[in-house]
């Protein structure tokens, strides 16, 4: 074996051990526990009292509340549209989800409130553990 040839073996060895161990330091960073899924900080809450991660393992997730509520009183939802998948907005003051495309309302259980949509807002559970807001 020459020179060359040890350094492309020792290489492609290298990274073919170290990359199980990269993904798993990867997959931690966003996987808190079996269930739960990281969707961002508190800072990034209390901004404005919404958090929207498009694309969380979970799919769409808006969470509304702040980390100075108690995490029982967070709401998280699928903010995709039952109607034709727009993205719905949170309306604090009325305390409800509005779809800006055809006026769909949902309550913030994700209940239709008014149509054209007939289908709910999919749940989900939400807490805050540490710095960061999780769902499942
Ligand atoms: S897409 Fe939301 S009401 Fe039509």
């Amino acid at each position: 074996m020459n020179r060359r040839d040890f350094i492309t073996s020792f290489g492609v060895g290298w990274i073919a051990s170290s990359l199980p161990v990269a993904l798993a330091a990867c997959s931690a960073q966003t996987t808190i526990s079996k269930d739960w899924q990281s969707v961002g900080t508190i800072g990034d809450l209390d901004k404005t009292g919404q958090l929207l991660t498009k694309n969380s393992p979970l799919g769409p997730v808006l969470v509304v509340g702040t980390s100075k509520t108690k995490t029982n009183n967070l709401i998280a939802v699928n903010p995709i549209c039952t109607h034709k998948g727009c993205t719905v907005e949170w309306k604090s003051d009325a305390k409800k989800f509005e779809c800006p495309c055809h006026g769909a309302e949902y309550g913030a259980d994700g209940k239709v409130q008014k149509g054209p949509a007939k289908q709910p807002l999919k749940t989900y559970a939400a807490k805050i553990e540490g710095n960061s807001v999780l769902v499942k």
